[in-house]
């Protein structure tokens, strides 16, 4: 996160609604192509299944793919909350479940934001049940000033600060997901609507 971004070319036609670009299209490639090596090593000689949770993450999980070079599977998974206060209370319904089973295969878990940490909390004890041979989680974006329960993340690509974020699969409304960095939405979009 440069300095630069604070002073983005914006262009497109959202443009109107962005705040500012917190990171922008070129530090989030590098850092996924990072990532990439990472993941590379770590599960060389494995069968590594990556598991995205829709939708905010499938932006991520198609560069991410891309940036791993070892043999490597997909699979998706969408969950639904029950609005704000029964996030917090840690329950996450299941809306789609994998196609396969998990068990003995070594399982990366690929979100674009950690924020309360419920969701993937919850996630993590669904599937340590089901027996897989590792079970570890990389996040794109991580609000760690946000965290209500403890989260084991392997690998962050950002820490960001408490602001609405949108870009890159992150959404308001389930627009802005297109928008090829990460940036601040103006409050007064949200507070315009919520
Ligand atoms: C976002 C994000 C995570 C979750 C993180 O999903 O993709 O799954 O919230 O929040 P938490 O740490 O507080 O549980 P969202 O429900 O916005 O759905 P989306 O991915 O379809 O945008």
């Amino acid at each position: 996160m440069t300095e630069e971004n604070d002073v983005p070319c914006l262009e497109g036609p959202f443009s109107q609604d962005v705040e500012s670009v917190l990171i922008s299209a070129d530090e989030i490639q590098d850092r996924v192509r990072g990532l990439g090596r990472r993941i590379d090593e770590h599960f060389a000689g494995k069968d590594l299944l990556l598991i995205a949770v829709l939708k905010g993450s499938v932006i991520f999980l198609a560069d991410l793919m891309r940036a791993i070079s070892i043999p490597h599977e997909v699979d998706f998974l969408a969950t639904s909350s029950y609005g704000v206060s029964t996030r917090s209370s840690g329950i996450v319904r299941i809306l789609k479940d994998l196609n396969e089973p998990i068990e003995g295969r070594h399982v990366l878990l690929v979100e674009d934001i950690i924020d309360s940490g419920h969701t993937l909390a919850y996630l993590s004890r669904l599937f340590r049940a089901r027996n897989p041979a590792s079970l570890e989680i990389v996040t794109l974006l991580d609000k760690p000033s946000r965290r209500e329960v403890d989260i084991d993340v392997f690998w962050t690509g950002f820490s960001v600060p408490n602001e609405f974020v949108i870009g890159y699969g992150l959404d308001f409304n389930q627009r802005y997901r297109n928008l090829p960095f990460i940036g601040v939405l103006k409050p007064e979009v949200y507070e315009s609507i919520s």
